[in-house]
């Protein structure tokens, strides 16, 4: 049994990092452990525009700790309104490591998101022509459509027709939550790959409605059956290279998830790399847990993977606090049920 592990060091393919108090109370958590992040562009008013991105990196740079050498890696907020343009300056300048698609009303923040995709077509086309990867909230919104059903439709409906729309377009799913999602990325060539949550590893859909309302395991997409739960978990231990680790690990204070419409988001960053040790190591994959977490979000993004390394040691139950504290309020840890322990060392 394995009681030591050395890997090279994370990247969070997928975090939100908001900004202002609550920036600089979560920047720290991510920052521990995680050398680079794809930055979600939904704050209000979203990232939609290079100069924003400019603004929104140098916000984030000034709010880490002293001497971290953390890197953000930028993305803009795809509008019906973004010119192709600034999106391939952005990129040709560094500034941005993709761009970011939601549907309109998929999820918190995201209303100013693509309701008619042929207004996107000339952006899109224009990524697929420089290699920028867009990353996509995978939902449909369409009222008809039963929720736990949003991440299969917009496969069917919107995914696959964009992707056949757009040869040569990278693609990341994000945060997947069903086998029929797994099934469709590993089915795919290396154009296309997945980002798979922590939380999504962990919890079913029972655990938000059984014994009453659970709000800090509300997230979007949500939380699907078991065996959706099971499938994610084979794909995320796997070693293949379309899935990675993107936490989606998304800061929202108490009083906002626990209250009769609470957001979506769960808050996974302080305990994340010690839960996903324990799900790996459970499922005697611990080899596998550098290519999910530090070798195939690089491989696909084309960045080098990480020069440091964090080591994982296994020992007594890992303590984490319950809540981190901002200036804007407290916000829940996410609490994977089980006591973990894999200690994150430097
Ligand atoms: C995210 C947020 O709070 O910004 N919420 C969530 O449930 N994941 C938005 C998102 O990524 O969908
Ligand atoms: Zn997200």
């Amino acid at each position: 049994m394995s009681t030591s592990l050395t890997i090279r060091r994370p990247d969070d393919w997928h975090l939100h990092l908001r900004d202002g108090d609550m920036l600089r109370a979560v920047l720290p958590e991510t920052t521990r452990h995680f050398a680079r992040a794809i930055i979600m562009p939904n704050l209000v008013p979203p990232v939609v525009t290079a100069a924003d991105a400019i603004r929104y990196r140098a916000m984030i740079t000034d709010a880490l700790p002293a001497g971290s050498s953390f890197q953000p890696l930028m993305t803009l907020y795809l509008t019906e309104q973004t010119n192709p343009e600034d999106v391939a300056m952005a990129h040709a300048t560094g500034l941005i490591a993709a761009v970011k698609l939601y549907p309109a009303g998929a999820t918190t923040n995201s209303a100013s998101g693509v309701a008619n995709f042929d207004k996107v077509r000339g952006v899109l086309d224009r990524m697929a022509e420089i290699g920028l990867p867009l990353c996509v909230h995978g939902e449909v919104t369409d009222a008809d459509i039963d929720i736990f059903d949003r991440e299969a439709v917009f496969i069917d409906r919107v995914l696959d027709p964009i992707r056949r729309a757009t040869p040569g377009l990278r693609v990341v799913m994000e945060h997947i939550t069903t086998s029929g999602a797994v099934e469709y990325v590993q089915s795919q060539a290396t154009d296309l790959a997945a980002t798979i949550t922590t939380h999504h590893l962990v919890i079913n859909r029972n655990h938000i409605l059984v014994g009453g309302i659970h709000p800090h395991y509300y997230c979007l997409p949500v939380a699907k059956r078991e065996s959706h739960r099971l499938a994610l978990v084979k794909a995320a231990t796997s070693g293949d290279n379309h899935f990675f680790l993107g936490t989606d690990s998304a800061p929202h204070v108490d009083a906002a998830k626990e209250t009769g419409c609470g957001c979506a988001g769960c808050f996974t960053a302080t305990n994340t790399m010690s839960i996903l040790a324990e799900v790996f190591d459970r499922e005697n994959a611990l080899p596998n847990l550098e290519a999910f977490t530090s070798l195939s979000g690089p491989a696909f993004y084309g960045l080098p993977v990480n020069k440091s390394t964090l080591t994982l040691t296994k020992g007594t139950p890992v303590a984490y606090p319950a809540k981190i504290t901002s200036k804007a309020g407290p916000v829940t840890v996410f609490d994977p049920g089980f006591d973990l322990h894999w200690h994150v060392g430097p």
